[in-house]
């Protein structure tokens, strides 16, 4: 496992156990939206068909309007209950808590007595922390078959959810009137089964409870029969309609400000007490009440789904975004299967939540490590770069070259190098790519997952590919990298051998130049090669004596290669002259004084550096400003000037001539150095007749032998691979591989710097 894997494996950790946490503590705003999935949950769950037994009486505008302001007379809701007589059970949701007339009060006290099923309600207040509960009116309390609060108490988003069965009062434990009515119609006695109060038991029904205690009331959209309190008064309903019904009597006018809100997904409903009550009675009765899950299974669930999100993450972005929507679709599938189908509650949010949240920092993270990763190989790719340019001498195949240096792509070892020459004739179809473009192609080689053919040796026409595959793991930004890499090593290699090529032919044309100059001119034949010889000693002396920096190189192969041509311009000069054996006339003698400016013209445009021509112009210039063509004096003529000057006339002198003998090496240092100050350069004059004093110099010019071939070496390729360099940038530059680094690693190349 390398860090950026272990990296983003801690972070998902991390994630998840984060989202462990709120799975577990179920914090208020997740716990609101856990809410709102229960509300979407339960209002899919089917409505018992029970409901149908349930009748509301209710005390609207048309009683009130009819009946008069409220508080009724007691023989009134006599009356009513009269009407109801036939029912199963009647739930009184009116409290009568004050006497009013004895005669009525009994009335009324003596139907709820004969009718057996009345169930009556009482409240509980609380003022300044002390509970004070309100009952009706002692004849009717125990005239009633059962008694219970109308108490309710709103859930965190002020909707009344669920419903407490039980309320603690100092009175003691007093059902709700809704738990009341059941127990009369289920003839039990309602209790709570455990210390945690997480169950509670009603005739044949065990019944769940919230963490709090509660039930949670089932709503639906289905309406429950009611009636107008002041139609049933007149007769207008027939009492057939109550029979063995469960009728809830209340009040629904806008005045009695009897109303609540409750959830009705997506949003809520107003609803009055009475309904509310019907509502908790036939959920308590014949629901089927959710049981939600532990807060502990909630906050494993959350682990699992955000280690989900962030093994999503690791996938490519289409089939990410695709497995994503699958897992988050057949989850809530599922949590609503369970919830309907099996009643269990399970966390659904808090979940989603940890996937989706998981999945995005782990993106983020990964694209980061992504970055920092391209970095990494941006950095590598300059160690490459210099690593390959130390190699391309070495080998003469790119093939030979690329296995060499293979190892050196430490980050992309686990891609293979399957082969690092391979012709198109012998690479299957598949592999090859199309006009200009690379493809990746699935299936890869020898098993591998994916392969890719990188087109190596001249472009896409000659048809030679290095073939690599490598496994899912690679991240595409890699291989891209790496073909890029290949791509522009091919490139640099090829054309560098081409260079090397190109120089061979300059070499042997400048050579032939020479020979056809020594066939023209046998006497003087290789004067040229001696003097630049003798130059390069000369100037590695002042080198050595430090009288010219060592890392000024380039002058020194400048005035080499200046020394090599400085007689080319001869070539422009009649046979007659060049030829004659006796004494030149004043005109012909002008005549060769010609050469060096003839030279110059010819070799400038070929690109010569200016040093380089200009010992061309100036070897004939003398110290004292008595030379030609110029007459120019002392250091105004140029330095390399001054040296191939000393060496062009030890040279001429000490060769033989049809018409004298050579001078010995002694004379000629003799006469030279009678010249110091004179006609040459006093300091050029001294290194010179030391370097002919040293008894070694055998030795030394071997190895400045050496130093000169691979320095001219150079010199040459300079010049002609300028134009191939840019030759090269303008291919690369249309190439349908687009990476940066590509045409970054191919402007740090510096000749000058590997060569
Ligand atoms: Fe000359």
């Amino acid at each position: 496992m390398n860090r950026t894997k272990f990296f983003l494996l801690l972070a998902a950790v991390i994630i998840a156990t984060i989202c462990t946490i709120f799975g577990k503590m179920r914090p208020l705003p997740i716990e609101r939206i856990e809410r709102w999935t229960f509300d979407w949950h339960y209002s899919k769950t089917p409505e018992p068909k029970e409901i149908e037994n349930l009748v509301l009486v209710l005390a609207g505008e048309p009683s009130f309007e009819q009946l008069g302001a409220w508080p009724w007379q007691r023989q009134t809701h006599a009356r009513l209950l009269g009407w109801l007589g036939y029912s199963k059970s009647i739930m009184f949701d009116i409290i009568v808590p004050e006497k009013t007339i004895p005669s009525q009060d009994s009335v009324l006290a003596n139907v709820i007595k004969t009718l057996e099923n009345v169930i009556v309600a009482g409240h509980v207040s609380t003022h300044a922390g002390v509970d004070q509960l309100i009952l009706p009116i002692k004849e009717v309390y125990d005239a009633a078959a059962e008694f219970g609060i109308t108490n309710v108490n709103k859930d965190i988003d002020g909707l009344l959810r669920g419903h407490i069965p039980f309320r603690l009062t100092s009175s003691g434990h007093i059902v709700s009137l809704p738990v009341a009515n059941a127990a009369f119609l289920t003839n039990s006695i309602p209790r709570i089964l455990d210390s945690k109060q997480k169950q509670m038991v009603l005739g044949s029904r065990s019944i769940p409870l919230s963490d709090s205690g509660e039930v949670w009331v089932h709503y639906s959209n289905t309406e429950i029969t009611q009636y107008e309190y002041v139609d049933i008064l007149k007769g207008k309903i027939s009492p057939e309609v109550f029979k063995d019904k469960i009728v809830i009597v209340g009040v629904s006018a806008s005045g009695a400000s009897d109303f609540y809100s409750v959830p009705q997904f997506p949003g809520s409903k107003v609803i009055s007490g009475a309904e509310y009550n019907a509502r908790t009675l036939l959920t308590l009765l014949w629901s089927d009440i959710p049981v939600r899950i532990s807060p502990w299974i909630a906050a494993i669930l959350c682990f699992i789904a955000a280690m989900v999100g962030a093994a999503c993450s690791r996938l490519k972005p289409v089939l990410a975004l695709t497995v994503l929507g699958v897992t988050l679709v057949s989850t809530i599938s599922l949590f609503h299967l369970c919830f309907v189908h099996l009643a269990i509650w399970i966390d659904l949010a808090m979940p989603i939540i940890s996937i989706i949240v998981s999945f995005i920092i782990l993106q983020g993270l990964h694209f980061a490590f992504v970055h920092r990763d391209w970095e990494i190989q941006s950095r590598s790719l300059d160690s490459i770069t210099a690593i390959d340019i130390q190699y391309v001498n070495r080998y003469k195949d790119f093939s030979e070259y690329l296995k060499a240096i293979w190892e050196k792509f430490g980050l992309l070892k686990q891609i293979q190098l399957v082969n690092a020459r391979i012709k198109e004739e012998q690479l299957e179809p598949q592999f090859i790519p199309e006009s200009n473009s690379l493809k990746i192609i699935k299936p890869g080689p020898n098993g591998m997952r994916y392969g890719v053919a990188i087109p190596t040796k001249g472009g896409f026409e000659k048809r030679e590919f290095v073939l690599l595959g490598w496994n899912e793991s690679v991240e595409e930004s890699t291989i891209k990298t790496l073909t890029a890499v290949v791509l522009s090593n091919a490139w640099f290699f090829n054309s560098y051998k081409e260079a090397a090529k190109r120089k061979d032919v300059l070499l042997k044309t400048i050579n032939a130049i020479f020979l056809a100059l020594d066939f023209r001119d046998p006497i003087t034949g290789g004067h040229s090669t001696r003097v630049s010889s003798i130059a390069l000693e000369i100037l590695k002396l002042m080198i050595d004596k430090r009288i010219i920096l060592e890392n000024n190189s380039d002058l020194v192969e400048d005035i080499y290669l200046g020394a090599l041509v400085h007689d080319v311009g001869k070539i422009g000069i009649p046979d007659t002259i060049l030829l004659k054996e006796g004494k030149l006339t004043k005109e012909e003698f002008d005549t060769i004084k010609a050469h060096p400016q003839i030279g110059f013209d010819i070799m400038k445009t070929a690109g010569l550096p200016e040093t380089s021509i200009n010992v061309l112009l100036q070897h004939h210039e003398r110290y004292n400003g008595t030379g030609y063509p110029n007459g120019l004096i002392g250091e105004d003529i140029s330095f390399g000037a001054r040296v191939v000057a000393v060496a062009d006339v030890y040279d001429a002198l000490t060769c033989d001539r049809p018409y004298r003998k050579g001078w010995t090496s002694k004379k000629t240092c003799e006469l030279i150095e009678s010249l110091r100050g004179t006609d040459f350069d006093p300091v050029i004059v001294d290194v010179f007749l030391e370097l002919k004093a040293m008894q070694n110099t055998a030795k030394v010019l071997q190895n400045l032998t050496n130093f000169t071939s691979f320095r001219f070496d150079y010199r040459i390729l300079l010049i002609l691979n300028i134009s191939i360099y840019f030759n090269c940038l303008n291919l690369i530059s249309k190439t349908t591989v687009k990476s940066g680094i590509l045409n970054a690693s191919l402007h740090k190349w510096d000749f000058s710097d590997h060569i």
